[in-house]
């Protein structure tokens, strides 16, 4: 009989994406016809704006089915740099500009490319859940930066420097956050760049939010200031700014012998992403851009509402998100107390409890670094929004 096969060392260390584990829970439950309000999804509800599935269909239509060169069609990287000079004031050359499948893909390019093994990279915390995997799987030592209570959530340089050893390296920034929602202040990362430059660090600025800002919030890029530009690598992508997930189209924009290198590395592993998806994301780039604003409309109508609502309730607390789609909630209150049957130690606890009892997915912050949180999503109906809402209350409220 045949032995199982030993998998590889560094899949073994692999942990599946715990945002994933809740989301499969909550679709097993639905497809047993239950009703699920579901806080857990990472992506738009909004369909992918008409323009935009339109020149996907031109451009199946007109032949552009085949491969492209690795890196990306010249047009795509030309509406990224004007994109990123928009956003940020930070000039970048076509060669210093890879497009690869969807930010995450992007985001493994630079990991793999910058990341030496026993290197220390310093990671704010609550981080999204694939930052430490993909450090842990280029052989990287994820070094956990705890802002202090006060800085509330956001990561200061001297958080920073409380962390760093010896052996750091680099530092993996994404603001506005996901899971938190926090956006750090110009000011602050002015300070963060002084410290990168006196430490020698490069920085991973995983800015996939950036369109997704609230109120009076300005989000700024590291790289604009001054010496970071060399040490920096921009990540950015389609995905959530104009709800195309599905169509896996992320980009990154550094220094120019780490685009050439990240290159390579894609050119050996994925080639070009889809060519398709390539022409869908010129046109959300380069056509109209209402549609991001009038849904981010919409996700700061919901903000507004699920965090006067989570204050209401008793035991929960949430900060006002400043940016992304995501509220991010303290039940610590709630530690040691029954509900649902279940006696609470954690997020963990009173997600299942909300799943199994009240039919309502959040997820627990665990997989985020802070277990006594969950974050849910917003990018909900408000109706759904309301229900959920109600009945993760009425749960609470029922105390059995
Ligand atoms: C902070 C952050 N970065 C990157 C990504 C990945 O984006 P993409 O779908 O373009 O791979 C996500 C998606 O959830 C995210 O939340």
């Amino acid at each position: 009989m045949l032995k199982t096969l030993p998998l590889a060392e560094r899949v073994r260390q692999l942990h599946p994406s715990p945002t994933m584990a809740i989301d499969s829970k909550a679709k097993a439950l639905i497809a047993q016809g239950k009703d699920v309000v579901n806080f857990g999804a990472g992506e738009p509800d909004f369909n992918t704006p008409e323009n935009i599935r339109q020149a996907a269909i031109t451009a199946i239509n007109e032949g552009h089915t085949r491969y492209t060169v690795v890196g990306g069609i010249e047009a795509l990287k030309v509406a990224i740099q004007d994109r990123i000079r928009q956003d940020t004031g930070v000039e970048y050359q076509t060669d210093e500009i890879l497009v690869s499948v969807g930010a995450k893909h992007s985001l493994y390019n630079a990991v793999m490319s910058l990341v030496n093994p026993q290197d220390g990279v310093l990671l704010p915390v609550p981080y999204w859940v694939t930052y430490p995997e993909q450090i842990t799987l280029a052989g990287g030592i994820v070094q956990y930066v705890v802002p202090h209570l006060e800085h509330e959530g956001v990561p200061y340089p001297d958080d920073i420097e409380n962390f760093m050893t010896e052996s750091s390296r680099g530092l993996l920034l994404n603001s506005p956050s996901n899971p938190s929602g926090v956006v750090i202040s110009p000011h602050v990362l002015e300070q963060i760049a002084r410290l990168a430059v006196a430490k020698d660090l490069w920085v991973i600025s995983d800015e996939i939010y950036n369109r997704l800002v609230y109120d009076d919030t300005i989000h700024q890029s590291i790289a604009a200031f001054p010496g970071m530009r060399e040490r920096t690598v921009l990540i950015n992508g389609v995905s959530k700014s104009y709800a195309m997930t599905g169509w896996r189209i992320g980009y990154a924009a550094g220094p120019k012998h780490i685009i050439k290198a990240m290159t390579s590395l894609q050119s050996q592993s994925t080639s070009n992403p889809s060519t398709i998806s390539q022409y869908a994301a010129l046109a959300a780039l380069k056509g109209p851009q209402e549609q991001v604003d009038v849904m981010r409309s919409e996700f700061d109508r919901r903000r507004r509402y699920i965090v006067e609502r989570l204050n209401q309730i008793d035991g929960l607390s949430v900060a006002t998100p400043r940016g992304a789609f995501y509220v991010w909630v303290n039940m610590a209150a709630w530690k040691n107390r029954t509900v649902g049957g279940r006696v609470i130690q954690n997020a963990d606890d009173l997600a299942l409890a909300w799943l199994e009892k009240a039919n309502v997915a959040v997820v627990p912050g665990s997989g985020f670094g802070m277990p006594d949180y969950f974050r849910m999503s917003y990018a909900t109906s408000m109706e759904r929004i309301e229900t959920g809402l109600d009945r993760m209350q009425s749960l609470l409220d029922s105390r059995q």
